[in-house]
């Protein structure tokens, strides 16, 4: 038996299986919030708050819960892209997002999301990070600086015992997503080339590979992020 319940996102009716997350039920019903850390097919675990909404006059993020009937969601005032715009921002002065010599430009959600919410210079001082790059793998190339800390690599790029390539380690300050040496010496190409596109960043990258689609043929070169779920 069906469970449709009605909510609204911004004043408009919305319609979703009692149990969806807000992001996911958005996205069923033509309306975008931006999201990093989360990806479907993926468990969320609201890390990176881009997709901070409102909801009964608290923030909370829309990937970690659920709708439910009658509920009225805040999602594109002034306040919460604003909001938005400074995730992006110390994301930005916390790595080394160095766009013009990413491969992942165009490609790229966190260049994309800085894009959408029209950021100029970061308000906040540049950590200029030297967190190193390690190329030992012998398909791709992990660039630390880059890394958000997304977990989605850790998350979806799996051998097929279930086994992650990629893992934390360290703490704090020292945190940092690694790929696992062993595992890394039996990974695929096909493999290889999931893990690039699963980051939202460019902090995994296949190598020996650069420019098969050239810079403004890329995907967001073409359409701004979320311009696919918006109808
Ligand atoms: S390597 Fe990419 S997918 Fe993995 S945690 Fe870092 S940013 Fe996220
Ligand atoms: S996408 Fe929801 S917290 Fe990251």
């Amino acid at each position: 038996m069906s469970s449709l319940i009605k909510f609204k996102i911004d004043g408009a009716e919305c319609m979703a299986e009692a149990g969806t997350f807000i992001v996911e039920a958005a996205r069923q019903n033509g309306i975008y919030i931006p999201t990093l850390c989360n990806m479907p097919g993926v468990k969320p675990k609201g890390s990176c708050r881009i997709c901070t909404v409102r909801i009964n006059g608290r923030l909370m993020t829309s990937c970690t819960t659920p709708v439910a009937d009658g509920m009225e969601i805040e999602s594109n005032s002034n306040d919460i892209k604003e909001l938005r715009k400074s995730i992006v921002e110390l994301m930005f002065v916390s790595g080394n997002h160095f766009c013009p010599a990413c491969e992942k430009s165009g490609n790229c959600e966190l260049q994309a999301l800085g894009y959408l919410y029209q950021m100029m210079v970061p308000r906040y001082p540049y950590d200029f990070p030297n967190r190193g790059v390690d190329a030992s793998s012998p398909k791709i190339i992990k660039d630390q600086n880059r890394c958000i800390q997304c977990k989605r690599c850790i998350k979806s790029i799996k051998d097929e015992q279930g086994r992650s390539y990629f893992a934390f380690r360290n703490r704090g300050n020292h945190l940092e997503v690694v790929l696992d040496e062993e595992l890394a010496a039996t990974m695929t190409d096909e493999t290889a080339e999931l893990a690039m596109k699963n980051c939202p960043v460019g902090s995994i990258l296949v190598k020996e590979k650069g420019f098969a689609t050239p810079i403004g043929k890329r995907k967001f070169d073409h359409q701004p992020i979320g311009s696919d779920i918006r109808v």
